[in-house]
């Protein structure tokens, strides 16, 4: 009863809060200054702790340990908890049976879908569709939060340039431009006004994450300031401004210092310039992991980690085992853990919990919202959005629904292991396989012949090392491959489902090899001996180097991960209902020993001229292998073609606080109509820092029935010139800028402009 009546008088200041119209901001200080004037230093830290809730079963929950600590006031989160049955009784743990009621955060990675699997980061950078990004993101709030899931760990913003490091797929690619753009788009979707149906984001992973020396996971970073403001931190910066929650370090050093306890990242940074008010997290178990960082030992760590300004503990539980007791000998303050536990309280507080800590916890919505035909068609028509025709010789895709089709490869049939590597809440079962799809999709039109083939790896471990949990059958090799032939010799064409697994990216999926693994090339290499018309569907969480296939295959397409929906969402396009309009996000090498490999590089004292096809001395190139890549960043052709007129600029002058228009004339010179991107880029000539060759400042996606054109008009603004200096002011120098347009970023038409 007394539990009963605190909770409405709760409910009752919560609510009063809308009726009068206050502002928030103060309501809820007054509200959280009354509920910790209330509690205990151990209560204060209960609330900086987050636990792992994955191995609890339903119908034990109330016993298990989690509900203990919940009901003891020392746990304020728990993560990847699947399920209301599990998620609601925990939730009543620490509602009605600790002292206070303050309910628990509940986290979970829902980086690209819940049940309904949207295709991987990566995949949906390539569709360049903000819109689509941001209402995919929508769908997985609106999914998770009807299981009981109100913190999404996402998005993730990190820039990577090395495909060697799994985590790549996770991201947005390579541009620090479009990077800030989705960090923003998925913030809007996953929170937007902290409803019902939206989670608190946590933006990801602070700071630098993926660059990793040598693409090997968890490995150190290294770089220069200004590299960090003018490269790196686009995306956590737009994620913030765009008003995400909360923000999770990086398991790496920065500057040395473990990101997790680097007081100049966390404080100066993110808190006093970037303004960032809400609450931050540590990685998974990073405040353990600084002891083997060589920092510490478990208490200074966890002095090191809340003075930096962590203000939750992920997986460590270092700051409920040492906080009290670094208190008691004076290391940290109560102000300390104050500053902590109101933050923690205060996204409790966004989120509604105070109000209704059940708000993410009905039934009725959980049986009505996972996996609707709604979201399975917006997550169809992204997948179809994300694929990338990198080649296409004579036309030989789209393919005609007739005939013989030999369908051969290890991720033709397989449904867990090509959705994705964040799928935390999928359901293969309810998912079709590719030849399911490819079948449903000809409908007795034409014949679909299929064999595996070939395993992944020829190396039974290796294989086993990139499934992870994710078995895939292994296949003699002999009989497999005399499978495959006979089924190819049979058919009219022959389309190869081949690459990675969904599991070789991701988390702890380096990979020191970017060619199609030694099996599935072989067997590629005894079809193409065949002289047939063959399709390459490359499945991939990276860019994977293809210079082999380039040369010797007709119609080579990236699929990367397209999510549940992919079986339906490659014939869509494979059958030309739907044209291909993705373009690369990424560089893809020509050969590994290029790795680092990026469009908006710094120009050299020594450049080679673009298209130099010989080695030349005493320049920045190689003896074996020339500078370009294979396919460069923002490449990708569609079934239609498109052309582009001279630049139009209405000035040739602006000052530091004008602006300038550009015009172009896209014209669709095909036969299908299409959505083209067009990309503009900027290189500031001469400045105080030496600036990339190219930036991408803009884009704009314009639909363009065939034969039609358009003029597409983009606005220079002062803040696409602006850039970090050597102190990290951000500035405009004025001085000369070349302003390119183009299908990418190496067709470019160019022009230039002064700002006095
Ligand atoms: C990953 C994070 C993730 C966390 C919780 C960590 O290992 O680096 O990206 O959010 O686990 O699952």
């Amino acid at each position: 009863m007394q539990e009963e009546m605190k909770r409405l008088l709760l409910t009752i200041s919560f609510t009063g809060c809308w009726l009068f119209g206050l502002a928030q901001s103060q309501d809820m200080k007054s509200f959280i200054d009354n509920l910790m004037s209330k509690m205990t230093t151990e209560e204060k830290i209960g609330q900086l702790n987050l636990l792992p809730g994955g191995d609890i079963t339903t119908g034990a929950v109330m016993n298990s340990p989690l509900a203990k600590l919940a009901t003891e006031g020392r746990l304020g989160a728990v993560l990847n908890v699947v399920g209301l049955d599990k998620i609601r009784p925990l939730q009543e743990a620490a509602v009605k049976r600790s002292r206070l009621g303050i309910p628990l955060l509940f986290g979970q990675d829902v980086i690209h879908g819940y049940q309904t699997v949207f295709p991987i980061p990566l995949a949906q950078s390539c569709s360049w569709n903000l819109k689509a990004i941001e209402e995919g993101a929508q769908i997985a709030a609106k999914e998770a939060t009807s299981q009981g899931i109100n913190w999404a760990y996402s998005p993730m913003v990190d820039i990577a340039l090395d495909p060697r490091w799994g985590r790549i797929a996770e991201g947005n690619g390579e541009d620090p431009y479009l990077n800030g753009c989705i960090a923003a788009a998925m913030v809007r979707g996953l929170q937007g006004n902290y409803g019902r149906e939206n989670v608190m984001a946590c933006v990801k992973h602070f700071a630098l994450y993926g660059a990793s020396e040598a693409g090997r996971d968890y490995n150190t970073v290294d770089m220069s300031r200004q590299r960090m403001f003018n490269q790196y931190f686009s995306g956590y910066k737009a994620a913030i401004d765009a008003g995400a929650g909360s923000v999770m370090s990086s398991f790496n050093v920065v500057d040395g210092v473990p990101a997790t306890a680097n007081r100049w990242l966390l404080n100066d940074v993110l808190r006093k310039r970037w303004q960032f008010d809400g609450f931050l997290v540590t990685d998974y178990g990073a405040i353990r992991e600084m002891m083997a960082h060589g920092v510490g030992d478990a208490q200074t760590v966890t002095i090191k980690a809340l003075q930096a300004g962590t203000d939750m503990d992920m997986c460590s539980s270092l700051f409920s085992e040492h906080l009290a007791e670094a208190l008691k000998q004076g290391h940290v303050t109560m102000a300390d853990i104050d500053r902590a536990c109101r933050r923690v309280l205060e996204a409790k507080y966004k989120l509604g919990l105070f109000a209704n800590p059940y708000r993410f916890c009905d039934t009725k919505r959980a049986k009505r919202e996972l996996y609707t035909p709604e979201h399975r068609l917006a997550a169809r028509n992204m997948a179809t959005e994300t694929f990338v025709l990198l080649k296409n010789e004579g036309e030989l895709l789209p393919l005609a629904k007739q005939g013989k089709i030999a369908l051969i490869g290890p991720l033709a049939d397989t449904r867990n292991n090509v959705v994705g590597c964040w799928s935390t809440a999928d359901a293969p079962e309810k998912y079709a396989t590719l030849k399911e799809g490819m079948q449903r999709a000809v409908n007795g039109k034409a014949e679909i012949l299929y064999a595996q083939g070939c395993n992944i790896y020829d190396d039974a471990d290796i294989q086993a090392a990139g499934t992870f949990n994710r078995a895939i059958t292994r296949v003699d090799k002999q009989q497999a491959c005399d499978e495959a032939l006979r089924i190819a010799r049979e058919a009219d064409v022959i389309v190869c489902a081949m690459g990675e697994l969904a599991e070789m990216s991701g988390e702890c999926a380096s990979r020191a090899n970017l060619c199609l693994p030694d099996a599935q090339m072989e067997l590629l290499q005894a079809l193409v001996a065949l002289n047939k018309p063959l399709v390459l569907l490359n499945f991939s969480g990276r860019p994977t180097i293809m210079k082999w296939e380039s040369e010797h295959i007709p119609a080579i397409m990236n699929v990367w991960f397209g999510g549940s929906e992919l079986a339906d969402a490659i014939p869509d396009v494979v059958f030309g209902d739907k044209v291909p309009t993705g373009k690369l996000t990424v560089t893809m090498p020509k050969a590994l020993g290029q790795v680092p490999i990026y469009y908006n590089h710094l120009p050299t004292g020594r450049p080679v001229a673009e298209g130099t096809n010989h080695f030349v001395k005493y320049s920045s190139n190689y003896i074996d292998v020339r500078n370009e890549p294979l396919y460069p960043f923002g490449y990708g052709f569609s079934y239609t073609t498109y052309a582009y007129g001279d630049i139009m600029l209405s000035g040739k002058e602006m000052t530091k606080d004008g602006r300038l228009t550009a015009t172009v004339m896209v014209t669709n010179t095909g036969k299908r109509e299409g959505d083209e991107v067009v990309q503009l880029y900027i290189h500031d000539k001469v400045a105080s820092l030496s600036r990339p060759v190219k930036e991408l400042k803009g884009f704009q996606r314009v639909h363009l029935a065939a034969g039609e054109s358009k003029k597409v008009t983009f606005d220079i603004t002062p803040d696409m010139l602006k850039f970090y200096d050597y102190n990290l002011e951000e500035v405009l120098e004025p001085g000369e800028f070349d302003l390119m347009i183009g299908p990418n970023s190496r067709e470019v038409k160019t022009t230039s402009f002064i700002v006095k």
